[in-house]
């Protein structure tokens, strides 16, 4: 058992309030939000609401207020040196491309390397593969081993001299491997290549530190960690960020326009421009002191306790493959059902008010790797316990059973 008491943390939850017997095991597609960022949202829009950074009445003050507090919050949170460090996006899909689309043509040319793991989701994929019909750089993938970890020896030899960037999940969505990210980093750094680590599903399980990794960037989405969708976050160092030019252009991204030339903020406004989404950035605050106060260590270790529960159980029953994970696996559990193809498998535990998600989970070629069209997947948040995945298991033995007849 470990200080959580996930009973007491799902009466903060209104979801489970209003689909009662709801098993929810998908948060690493999405978390459920608690009533404090709900609230916190609709508060925000009653009382405080303006655009930022443009008014100079108090209560376009006030929203600047928030919002910049947010940011400030979010440096902590991560343990960032500076606020300006922190760019809010739409998610850690929309942080990667930011780095594709203007890290990419400003620091890399044809022929240059970017080095990535098979472990990666597609939005860790694709944009480098925009990049390279754009500008002709090389994807290089890093096998993983038999045993689901990131072939560390082979990662050391994909890093050569053209290798201008490694960009690398910290946890695997779609099986919950936990990666060495500060090794990483410290081999990318020796051989002169940044690191982007997607930071996606570690950052609402664990503490995160961005600068005992060392990372260049790390990227992350508000809906995952019991924020709002639609605001997520990139970190990069601030030296970085400033020698980049900006993506996309418009409003208060700006120091001064004319037809023939317009001069930019530096980071981190110069990454965002027009209106940002003002409430989003409030609800981040809220689902930080949610997170905060439940103690990051206590979630970690949460999160731990559990994986090992449900590794257990779903290791004991027969005809029911785990995928491997690694040395560290956290908050995810991608299984196979002998005879049962995980989309009825997911249908059938609907049935049973089990909400997992099944398919590819977006990572294609791991899939491919792993010799699996698709999985199903359960994943863990603050307000699973074992009772959630004892549930799973008697779904799981029902499918089974109605397929044998
Ligand atoms: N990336 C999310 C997942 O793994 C959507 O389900």
């Amino acid at each position: 058992m470990t200080n959580l008491d996930p009973r007491v943390i799902r009466r903060e939850f209104p979801i489970f309030e209003n689909n009662p017997g709801l098993v929810f095991l998908d948060t690493a597609a999405s978390a459920q939000k608690p009533r404090s960022v709900i609230d916190g949202i609709a508060q925000f829009y009653r009382t405080d609401y303006a655009n930022v950074h443009r008014g100079v009445y108090r209560l376009s003050a006030r929203s600047t207020e928030l919002y910049e507090e947010a940011r400030e919050r979010t440096r902590r949170f991560i343990n960032a040196e500076d606020a300006s460090e922190i760019i809010f996006v739409r998610g850690a899909t929309e942080a990667i491309n930011l780095v594709s689309n203007t890290f990419g043509p400003a620091f890399l040319k044809a022929g240059d390397e970017v080095v990535l793991t098979e472990l990666e989701h597609h939005s860790n994929i694709v944009p480098w593969q925009l990049l390279r019909d754009r500008i002709g750089i090389k994807i290089v993938p890093v096998p993983i081993e038999a045993t689901g970890g990131l072939d560390m020896g082979a990662l050391e030899q994909a890093i050569g001299p053209k290798t201008k960037l490694v960009a690398v999940t910290h946890l695997a969505n779609a099986t919950g491997a936990l990666l060495p990210v500060a090794a990483i980093a410290r081999l990318s750094h020796e051989r002169g290549a940044k690191l982007l680590v997607d930071g996606c599903q570690a950052i609402p399980r664990m503490p995160v530190d961005v600068r005992a990794i060392d990372c260049d960037f790390y990227a992350f989405s508000g809906h995952k960690m019991y924020g709002p969708t639609g605001i997520g976050v990139l970190y990069g160092k601030r030296d970085l960020l400033n020698a980049m030019p900006p993506w996309q252009g418009g409003g208060d991204m700006i120091m001064s326009v004319t037809f023939e030339e317009t001069l930019y903020q530096k980071t981190p406004h110069r990454f965002e421009a027009g209106t940002p989404d003002i409430s989003g950035a409030v609800g981040l605050t809220a689902a930080i002191d949610f997170m905060e106060g439940l103690g990051r260590e206590a979630i970690l270790d949460h999160e731990e306790a559990l994986t090992g529960y449900g590794v257990d159980k779903l290791s004991a029953m027969p005809g029911v493959n785990l995928v491997v994970a690694g040395q560290r696996r956290l908050g995810v559990l991608s299984f196979d059902v002998e005879g049962v193809h995980p989309h009825d498998l997911a249908t059938i535990l609907d049935s049973h008010q089990v909400a997992v998600r099944a398919g590819h989970h977006c990572a294609q070629p791991l899939m491919d790797k792993l010799n699996l069209a698709a999985t199903a997947r359960a994943s863990l948040g603050v307000y699973n316990d074992e009772s959630d995945i004892d549930a799973l298991v008697a779904a799981i033995k029902d499918a089974q059973e109605m397929f044998q007849r």
